[in-house]
């Protein structure tokens, strides 16, 4: 099944084509890896699909409902949340904190119900309590929820990211580079809990600039350059395409962590 289709996306900043005449299919229960060069408009098709930014032209449907240009607040009510390149926490905040404001999106509660601790408020605050500490748990670091988030070590960071995330409880989470600047050990780990979450019925989409980890991971890849897509396909189709081989592969196979 289709979850989200995108059809003729693009965005263009004051003459530049940052993301140019995409289509793309996310398929229910798979990995869906999007990569490219640097500046290829990865992030930039991450934040259309989340509503950061508004199309200059194309549509988004998710779950055959139209959701182009909509806000990021009302995308992820629908069930699309995303992480960013660089991690954006509270930083003063704790980690438990952190995660607990993804709940924001999911509750219902008024100031009224706040101030005068009604049991609707009490009820979900519980909830909203068991849901977060599900999502630390899940991503193996409920032992440091106590702890201020600017404190803990950078791999933690990350993870809390992608509990926040899932904290809105998301059908579709799409991470933009969740393993940049993490050693192979950590990157495993990350590799792992992707797995996990798909597993457990999150859609994925994923931008990465590790070869193996993509490969290891992505049912289906779609590869950018220029805003435009150059090839699409399993990773065995991707990985022995000629243009993607010189756009990508050939030219340019260091690790690298790119703005945005
Ligand atoms: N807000 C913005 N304003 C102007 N140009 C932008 C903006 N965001 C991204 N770009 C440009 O769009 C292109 C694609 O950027 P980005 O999507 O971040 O690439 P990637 O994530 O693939 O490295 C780059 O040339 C970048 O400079
Ligand atoms: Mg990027």
């Amino acid at each position: 099944m289709t979850l989200l289709e995108v059809r003729g996306l693009g965005k263009h900043f004051s003459g530049l084509h940052a993301v140019d005449d995409v289509d793309l299919d996310i398929s229910a229960g798979r990995i869906t890896a999007i990569i490219g060069p640097n500046g290829a408009g990865k992030s930039t098709l991450f934040n259309l699909l989340a509503g950061f930014y508004r199309p200059t032209s194309g549509t988004v449907r998710f779950k055959d409902r139209d959701i182009t240009g909509m806000s990021p607040h009302r995308t992820v009510a629908h069930g699309i949340a995303r992480t960013f390149q660089t991690t954006n926490l509270f930083e003063d905040a704790t980690v438990l904190d952190n995660v607990l404001s993804g709940r924001v999106v999911r509750s219902h509660s008024t100031v009224f119900d706040a101030v005068l601790r009604t049991p609707r408020h009490r009820r979900e605050e519980r909830l909203n309590l068991d849901k977060a500490m599900a999502a630390l748990e899940f991503t193996g670091i409920s032992e440091y929820r106590g702890e201020i988030a600017s404190s803990v070590p950078q791999e933690v960071q990350k993870r809390v990211s992608i509990a926040l995330a899932l904290a809105t409880e998301p059908e579709l989470l799409l991470l933009d580079e969740p393993a940049a600047g993490l050693t192979e050990e950590e990157t495993g780990g990350f590799a792992q809990l992707i797995r996990d979450i798909v597993a457990d019925g999150v859609t994925v989409g994923l931008v990465e600039h590790r070869m193996s980890m993509v490969m290891s991971l992505a049912d289906h890849i779609l590869v950018l350059d220029h805003g435009k897509e150059i090839a699409a396909g399993t990773p065995e189709t991707v990985r022995t395409d000629p243009q993607v081989i010189e756009a990508y592969l050939g030219a340019d196979h260091q690790e690298q962590e790119g703005a945005g």
